[in-house]
């Protein structure tokens, strides 16, 4: 299949591209760069076409869509720090609403009516009940959340319009790296547990603080899903696959099983071998105590198994990439 992938040169774009480009589809990229790495791109495609430019151009996106042929688009590009967004919510409308709108303007323009789009687990807000269902009324607790959830609404409402057929994959905690060490997380600033974690072991940062040891889990500190990038590019594939114009697929993607950051420290420590030292520190506002997915219709309708999700894979992938690179592309 003739694919365009915005936001190709990203953490789970790259990823999604390689596996794409392996599996026989021909990959197109698109991307301003803003905050993606054209080496990224690059490694994953075997320098592949990458188109620069930015989701608010729906001209250059209508006519890449038409010159290329495409047939279907995976839509990554997107900013997507909770925090970020708390202090700068318009941007993050701007970016992930209008951008998405405009590129719904430009797939109707030229009738391109597959679409995979990346979506979160932040639409659900802080849930009562986990695992977390696909039932689950959504209740973004910040603009982040907010906004993928309003891009879910422009795909119900294209899909109405004009028969685009979408899937949203609600993705969990996106975590380690390609086994081969070629791709992996350079994000700046850094604000995910996993690098952060990692970058302490490798002496780049002094300590990690554990954002609220009080929280009503097992050990007190919080309890994520992390789910392996590895794994989230297989199921975007699943879902290009599957999808036919008019379809609607929404599924959630994580591993199914809960780890506090602690067990993230314990377990790294014991990789890396070394110390991590840590500081317990307040909580970090916005933080649901508990996100765990109950991943039963990503295998059912992607036929869908999380392989390389387990710790180990996650954590020895992830120490791989940052220790062979760093200074992540920038070598
Ligand atoms: N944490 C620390 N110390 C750090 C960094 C993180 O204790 O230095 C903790 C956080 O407080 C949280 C856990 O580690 O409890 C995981 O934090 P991340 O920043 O790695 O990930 P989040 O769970 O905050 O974010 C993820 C996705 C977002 C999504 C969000 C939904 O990356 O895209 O879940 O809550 F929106």
């Amino acid at each position: 299949m003739n694919v365009l992938v915005t936001g190709a040169a990203g953490y789970i774009g790259s990823h999604t591209c390689r596996l794409l480009a392996q599996a026989g589809h021909r990959v197109v990229g698109y991307d301003n760069l803003s905050r993606g790495h054209q080496a990224a791109f690059d490694r994953a495609t075997d320098d592949g076409q990458l188109v620069i430019g930015d989701l608010a151009n729906s001209a250059l996106l209508e006519e890449t869509l038409r010159r290329e042929s495409i047939e279907a688009v995976i839509h990554f590009a997107a900013f997507g720090l909770v925090g970020e967004s708390v202090q700068y919510p318009e941007r993050y409308h701007r970016n992930n609403v209008e951008g998405s709108q405009c590129l719904l303007e430009a797939m109707q323009q030229a009738n391109v009516l597959r679409l995979v789009v990346s979506s979160t687990t932040a639409i659900y807000g802080t849930p009562k009940q986990i695992p977390i269902s696909e039932e689950t009324p959504p209740d973004p607790i910040n603009p982040y959340g907010q906004s993928k959830w309003d891009v879910e609404c422009l795909l119900q409402e294209a899909r109405g319009r004009f028969g685009l057929g979408y899937a949203a994959l609600r993705y969990f905690n996106a975590a380690g790296a390609s086994l081969d060490g070629l791709l992996g997380e350079d994000h700046d600033p850094e604000t995910h547990l996993i690098p952060i974690v990692l970058q302490v072991a490798l002496g780049q940062r002094e300590r990690l603080s554990i954002f609220g040891s009080d929280y009503p889990t097992p050990d007190g500190t919080c309890v994520r899903d992390y789910v392996h990038v590895l794994d989230l590019a297989d199921a975007h594939e699943r879902a290009l696959q599957r999808l036919s114009p008019g379809d609607c697929v929404e599924v959630n993607l994580g591993s199914g099983q809960g780890t506090s950051v602690l067990e993230i420290v314990e377990q790294a420590r014991e990789i890396t071998g070394h110390p991590i030292p840590a500081d317990l520190a307040e909580r970090r506002p916005g933080d649901p105590p508990r996100l765990i997915a109950n991943n039963h219709r990503a295998r059912m309708e992607l036929a869908w198994e999380p392989t390389h999700s387990d710790l180990e894979t996650i954590l020895s992938s992830a120490w791989d990439w940052h220790r062979n690179h760093p200074h992540g592309y920038a070598q």
